[in-house]
């Protein structure tokens, strides 16, 4: 069953300032799109910079409106100009982490309340600190972290409490957008193992943006290529980084580093 439809999705973006005939011109960041998310699957979107991405990704969560094309969650269509409270359905599925995990961390909440936040704002029922104490020792921090204030925890911990209030109210789709980016080696691989651990035990559909194809190749089992705004190639991970198709994804899978394998 597809989870996630988009069909024909489009955007395009005013450039700055006028051009020489006075005309407003527009920069198509998405070209129309088709795209189909089966429940339970682990999709990676790599391409370089500017391929739009997180355009994408954020067309996919009524985070932003198409200038034309549909996306259905769940069978549902997705209206971003809608209320916000009308999206509440859409938010319950989805559980959202950037990049930056200081930037989405509001300073002056404790983690406990960063991370219980989605459970108040979506009324969700239940033993809400219970939960929140939960998910701190699923994402592996100690539940008495959640007093503390984002400034009081490391870079690693800090993506740890953006992971745990995504997850918080049990969504059965997690977007990634460049989640990793910003940490080290280490904190990136227990991270990486986690996301592999939480499809496991809760069957969620992933879709993870990264520029990194070794943390696409761990954790995702479709891979999609952008270029330009466009998908240029998709299919299941291993077949496309085996044999890649298209000339673009043949340049990015080139340079990737090669650690020699030691000799015999
Ligand atoms: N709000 C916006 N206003 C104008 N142009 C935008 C906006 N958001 C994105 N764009 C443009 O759309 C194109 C795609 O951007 P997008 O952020 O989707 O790329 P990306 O693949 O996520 O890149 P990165 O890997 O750097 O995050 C870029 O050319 C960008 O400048
Ligand atoms: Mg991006």
């Amino acid at each position: 069953m597809n989870l996630i439809e988009a069909r024909g999705l489009q955007r395009d973006f005013p450039t700055p300032g006028r051009s020489t005939f006075g005309r407003i011109g527009t920069q198509t960041a998405l070209a129309p799109t088709d795209l189909d998310i089966v429940a339970g699957s682990s999709v990676g979107i790599i391409g370089e910079s500017g391929s739009g991405k997180s355009t994408l990704v954020r067309l996919l969560l009524g985070l932003d409106r198409p200038t034309s094309g549909t996306v259905a969650v769940d069978g549902r269509p997705v209206d971003p100009s809608a209320p916000a409270r009308s999206l509440h359905w859409l938010r319950r599925l989805t559980g959202l982490v950037f990049q930056d995990p200081y930037a989405s961390l509001d300073p002056r909440m404790s983690a406990g309340q960063i991370i219980g936040e989605p459970l108040w704002a979506l009324d969700i029922p239940g033993d809400r600190r219970a939960r929140v104490r939960e998910v701190l020792q699923q994402v592996g921090l100690d539940p008495e972290m959640a007093e503390r204030y984002p400034h009081e925890f490391s870079g690693g911990q800090r993506q740890r409490i953006a992971l745990a209030r995504a997850i918080v109210h049990r969504p059965r789709i997690l977007v990634g957008d460049e989640p990793l980016s910003a940490l080290d080696v280490t904190v990136r691989a227990q991270i990486l193992e986690l996301l592999v651990e939480l499809r496991r035990s809760t069957e969620l559909t992933l879709v993870l943006v990264s520029h990194d194809i070794g943390v696409v190749q761990s954790v995702c089992d479709t891979v999609v290529v952008m270029k330009g705004g466009s998908i240029v190639e998709r299919g299941g991970t291993a077949a496309v980084l085996r044999a890649p198709q298209h000339p673009y994804t043949r340049t990015l899978l080139a340079a990737i580093p090669v650690i020699p394998a030691p000799p015999a």
